[in-house]
């Protein structure tokens, strides 16, 4: 079988795995956790970055943070995963969809404008695939309306922007090491930050609204409740798996931007006019290559390419149902129009293999598949 996904070389964490396991009780906050934080923060270049049980938690966080009263509204994609627009509704605000662009399926940024009224607090942008979104326009647009902007860079560890990388061109940044990315840790994720007025209220509701991150550091002499919280530190053993998956992530997404770039050669050298469109690369700069996806005209067409792929053991996936066509979203947003572009997009959509692991033969025959039915279609 030709696996969609599988993680790389986790034995190389074995080490700190062992470690862990010898000198801690695998809570929060620990030694591996530290060490995580410091790598990310220096290659990233940010200012400040907690590690989180998620990358749905890193969203929660922030949305937390920047304190939403009822009403508030923000906006984000249609096209991305529930955890974007639950972030929203959980912290009591308001959630506003706003079209993708057909290009690279990230926010567009001259539909945005429209959305914004007097009770905008926020955007919320998906570097969808590893793609950054036109972050200049964005950023320009969210200063002259005094917006805060979150970057959900679940998928966008590493990927460049006009020489910075996602994570450090918003006002906050949400990352995700979940198995089924690129730099793995089974759960986790990570909030980044810039302005050091969010600190306290960060580590305050990542520990369960307590001070005791002021208590670990001696700056108080005992912690106790001080506001609403929750728990978002991740335990110190995933950590120690994720520091052996950060040092070999260079690697790692070198690996998938071969993969993706072999296959945008094949498509863009072959015009299969069942195919609506399919991946391009960034023209932002270097992406970590997370997805490759071809879009069909017609749902019946994605479905029989699964089912033709999977006989031919090569699995390959749909992705989001945009939210608006989901049943959550048809009760928030009641007859709302949904967008035309992105009608049907969860199954239209499919995701062909793009890991590390994936040798030159085996994406040889994905393609070689995949042209045998395309070649079909009329
Ligand atoms: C755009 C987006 N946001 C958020 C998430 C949630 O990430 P996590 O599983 O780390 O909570 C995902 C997961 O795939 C995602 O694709």
């Amino acid at each position: 079988m030709i696996e969609y996904k599988k993680p790389y070389f986790l034995d190389h964490s074995f080490k700190y795995i062992e470690d862990a396991i010898g000198c801690s009780n695998g809570s929060g906050d620990g030694i591996y956790t530290e060490r995580c934080e410091t790598w990310i923060k220096n290659k990233l270049g940010v200012k400040h970055l907690k590690m989180t049980t998620s990358c749905t938690h890193a969203l929660e966080l922030a949305l937390q943070v920047i304190e939403l009263n009822k009403g508030d509204e923000v906006i984000l994609p249609s096209y991305t995963y529930p955890s974007t627009a639950n972030a929203v509704l959980l912290a009591g605000g308001q959630v506003v969809f706003s079209e993708v662009e057909s290009k690279h399926l990230t926010l567009d940024p001259t539909k945005l404008e429209s959305k914004i009224t007097s009770n905008t607090k926020a955007i919320i942008v998906v570097h969808y695939g590893g793609i950054c979104c036109k972050m200049d326009e964005i950023m320009s647009l969210a200063k002259k309306h005094h917006l805060v902007v979150i970057e959900d860079g679940a998928q966008s560890f590493l990927s460049q922007y006009k020489g910075r990388y996602a994570g450090t061109l918003g006002d906050f940044a949400c990352l995700s090491f979940h198995g089924t990315k690129d730099v793995v840790a089974g759960e986790a994720g990570a909030l980044l930050f810039h302005d050091d007025k969010y600190i306290t209220n960060v580590n305050i509701f990542r520990q369960k609204g307590t001070n005791q991150a002021s208590y670990k550091t001696g700056l108080v002499d005992f912690y106790e409740w001080k506001s609403k919280g929750s728990s978002y530190a991740p335990s110190d053993f995933l950590m120690a798996i994720l520091l052996g998956q950060l040092e070999l992530s260079q690697e790692i997404i070198e690996c998938n931007q071969k993969i993706f770039e072999n296959y945008e050669k094949h498509f863009k050298n072959n015009d299969y006019i069942g195919l609506q469109n399919y991946s391009r690369k960034s023209e932002f700069g270097l992406h970590n290559g997370h997805l490759f996806y071809l879009i069909f005209w017609q749902v019946e067409q994605a479905s029989a390419f699964i089912k033709y792929m999977a006989d031919e053991n090569i699995q390959v996936l749909t992705h989001f149902v945009p939210l608006y066509e989901s049943e959550m979203g048809r009760t928030l947003m009641g007859d709302t129009q949904p967008f035309e572009f992105e009608k049907n997009m969860g199954r239209r959509l499919v995701r062909l293999p793009v890991h590390p692991l994936l040798d030159e033969n085996q994406q040889k025959q994905v393609l070689f598949v995949a042209d045998s039915f395309l070649r079909r279609l009329i």
